[in-house]
């Protein structure tokens, strides 16, 4: 009956995986960067460029304070930098059920290679900074995470059994 709430790097499929396992186990899909942007009425980049990373990362936590207050029976993807505050953690923890989906700096860089919309990854040396910011976040998704999906060699039909064969549904889905 909790969150199922999905965390990991940008690349890891937090946003695909998201919109098809709420169809899958009926539940209302909510994407906090969409909701953000939502909100703010302007996109992520823009939120970075005009008002910095610490702006957005508090318009974050402002978010999951609010989705503590709410009902509990949603699929919750999250932007990948989320778990990063320790109060965000443990707001995450108390909601629901974390899966962490897992991958590899190279998959990261290879799906992410023409995007434009993830301002971190707008630089001149992107896998170097995928790897150095990964080697950061690793710990912090691993101690957010009740299960731990490894997606690089899995296709998404392959993540979904994944995650559907070890979350508790509380036999209401
Ligand atoms: C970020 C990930 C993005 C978005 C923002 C910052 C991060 O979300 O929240 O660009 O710090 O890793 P996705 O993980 O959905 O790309």
């Amino acid at each position: 009956m909790k969150n199922v709430i999905l965390i990991g790097f940008m690349g890891c499929g937090k946003t695909t995986v998201g919109i098809r396992l709420s169809y899958r186990i009926r539940r209302v899909l909510e994407d906090t960067d969409k909701r953000i942007e939502k909100e703010q009425g302007i996109t992520i980049s823009e939120i970075f460029a005009q008002k910095g990373e610490a702006y957005f990362r508090d318009l974050e936590t402002d978010l999951l304070r609010r989705l503590s207050k709410e009902n509990y029976q949603r699929v919750i993807s999250t932007g990948g930098g989320l778990p990063m505050r320790e109060e965000n953690r443990t707001l995450l923890r108390q909601i629901g059920t974390v899966v962490y989906l897992r991958i590899k700096p190279e998959t990261v860089y290879q799906r992410l290679q023409n995007d434009t919309t993830r301002p971190l990854l707008q630089c001149e040396d992107p896998l170097g900074r995928i790897r150095e910011l990964m080697e950061q976040r690793a710990p912090l998704y691993e101690e957010a995470a009740h299960i731990i999906v490894d997606v690089d060699d899995l296709d998404m039909e392959q993540v979904l059994e994944r995650i559907t064969e070890q979350i508790d549904l509380g036999g209401n889905a």
